[in-house]
This record gives C-alpha cells, structure tokens and sequence, in this order.
C-alpha cells in the first residue's frame, strides 16, 4: 500500500480508506464540532460518499445515508403515519431517526429530490436546528451529536433541478473533483488490487477522456469506473476488454463516438 502523508489517512481496519486531495477531512471535523451542515459538491463517482463514510467512522458517529432521487418526497424523510394492526402509528423517517438519535444523515443528490424537501431542511440548517414535524405537531431540536450532509452534482443541473441559492447558503461547502494523478493511482490500486505500474496508464487514459468531456460525452470516467476497470485486469481480462466495457461503454451509447474513444485508448495504452 502507498505510503500515506495525510493525517486523514490514518485508516483502521473498520475506517472506508478514503486518500485526501486537501484539507476536506479537516473541515468535515470543524463544521461537525461547530455543528455546521455541509454540502459536497463535484462529478460522480469522485469519492463523496467515500469521503462521508470515512468521516463517520474516523469520528465514531452512526451514519444514515439517503439515495435522493425525483420521486422523493419530504414525507419519505420525516415520517408517515402507517397503518398497523388496524392502528394508525407514526413512523419516523430517516431524516427524523437521525435527528433524533444523533450521527450523520447523508442525502446524496439532494438536487435530485423534491422541492418541499428543501421547506424541511431550511430550519435544521440554521441556527434554530430543529425538525418541525407538521403531521404530529412536534418539534424535534437536533443534539449536538448530528450533522447534515448533502451532496450533489452541479454538472448534471438543470434549471428545473438548480440547488436554490437560499439553500445553498445554509451549508459550508466543499467542491470535490477528480484527485491528482499520483493520488488517483494510488486509490484505484489500493481498490483494486492492481499494481500502480499498471494503474498508471489507465490514470492516464481517464484523464486524457475527462478532457473530451463536453464534445460527445457528458461524463469523464469516475474513479469509480477506474477501480472496476482494474479489478476486471486484476481478476485476468485483458487490458483491451477491460478498458472497453468499464472505461468506454459506460460514457457513450453512440457507435461513432465510441470508436474514436477506442482509438483515444489505443493510443494511450499501447
Ligand atoms: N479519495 C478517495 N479515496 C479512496 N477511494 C476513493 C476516493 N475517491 C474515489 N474513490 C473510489 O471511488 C469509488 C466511488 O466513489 P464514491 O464516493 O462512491 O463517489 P461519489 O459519491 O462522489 O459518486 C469509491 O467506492 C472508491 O473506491
Ligand atoms: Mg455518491
């Protein structure tokens, strides 16, 4: 394993390793003393929700994650009442658990959810720190044991789906993007098992097609994409195989683009 400089790095074996590209764990730590909300910005696949794992158990905190997506509504986050038993009881939602209990509550894509899920975010982001439960009148206030966390991409937004400026406002945040080339081979070889000798030149081939971005593909490759790439080589395929079904298929549908993509890889890794 690479040698690790950062004090984030210092992972056990139940800490997600997570390599740092700046001083993000430090300001994971302050806004979590200070009892700061913090949004995370940047592409897919960049390590976020890594990040987010990470920090939650380097500080020992529970960690509840929400997938958000166009179908979600603020009430899939508080709570319904259900029906049990012929009784109608109250369940809590995620977002209320974690209020309630303490920890990290993670909503990833937040952009991604409904509108009135911003109405419940605005009072626990901001000083009041409370949950307001409209359904059974309660007023849940957050201990100081939990913090927010949202993410998002601003690549894929659309106006129908901006993050609004009044929102934005309530968190400290941090832009994510892809790491330096050293730290980049170093993650994908550490996830995949792949040598750094051999990772370096799909490093390589990820950034020279992260810089056609824009042109015929929306995308780069995530890092994500990198560490499957590497496990397929590390499991025996070939480079060829590999980069095609893990590097090329996932960015483009189109057949012309796809082949000049095939020829940027031939080019890259001889
Ligand atoms: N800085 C990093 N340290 C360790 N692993 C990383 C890092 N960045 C990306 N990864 C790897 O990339 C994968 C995708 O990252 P993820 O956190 O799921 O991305 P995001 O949430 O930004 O879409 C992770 O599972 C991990 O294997
Ligand atoms: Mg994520």
């Amino acid at each position: 394993m690479t040698k690790l400089t950062n004090r984030c790095e210092q992972v056990s074996l139940d800490i997600p390793p997570y390599i740092p590209s700046g001083e993000e764990c430090r300001l994971f730590e302050m806004a979590w003393m200070r009892q700061l909300p913090l949004l995370l910005k940047g592409p897919t696949g960049c390590g976020k929700t890594r990040f987010v794992s990470h920090m939650a158990a380097r500080l020992g905190l529970p960690l509840s994650t929400v997938s958000c997506h166009d179908d979600l509504a603020a009430a899939d986050l508080t709570g319904r009442y259900l029906l049990k038993g012929g009784d109608t009881v109250w369940v809590d939602g995620p977002l209320t658990r974690a209020v309630r209990d303490g920890g990290v509550c993670y909503l990833d894509e937040v952009v991604e959810a409904r509108k009135d899920v911003a109405v419940v975010l605005h009072p626990l982001t901001d000083d009041r720190r409370i949950l307001p439960l409209d359904r059974t009148g309660e007023e849940i206030a957050a201990p100081p044991g939990f913090m927010l966390v949202v993410s998002y991409n601003p690549g894929y937004q659309n106006i129908l789906k901006a993050l609004k400026p009044s929102t934005k406002q309530r968190f400290v945040s941090i832009e994510f993007d892809f790491l330096p080339k050293a730290q980049e081979i170093a993650v994908v070889s550490v996830e995949s098992g792949l040598d750094e000798a051999r990772v370096a030149p799909l490093v390589d081939l990820a950034r020279r097609l992260r810089s056609l971005r824009g042109h015929d593909i929306e995308e780069g490759v995530s890092t994500r994409l990198l560490v499957y790439c590497a496990c397929l080589i590390d499991s025996g395929m070939s480079v060829k195989d590999a980069v095609r079904a893990a590097m090329i298929e996932p960015l483009t549908d189109d057949p012309d683009v796809k082949t000049a993509l095939v020829e940027v890889a031939n080019a890259v890794i001889a």
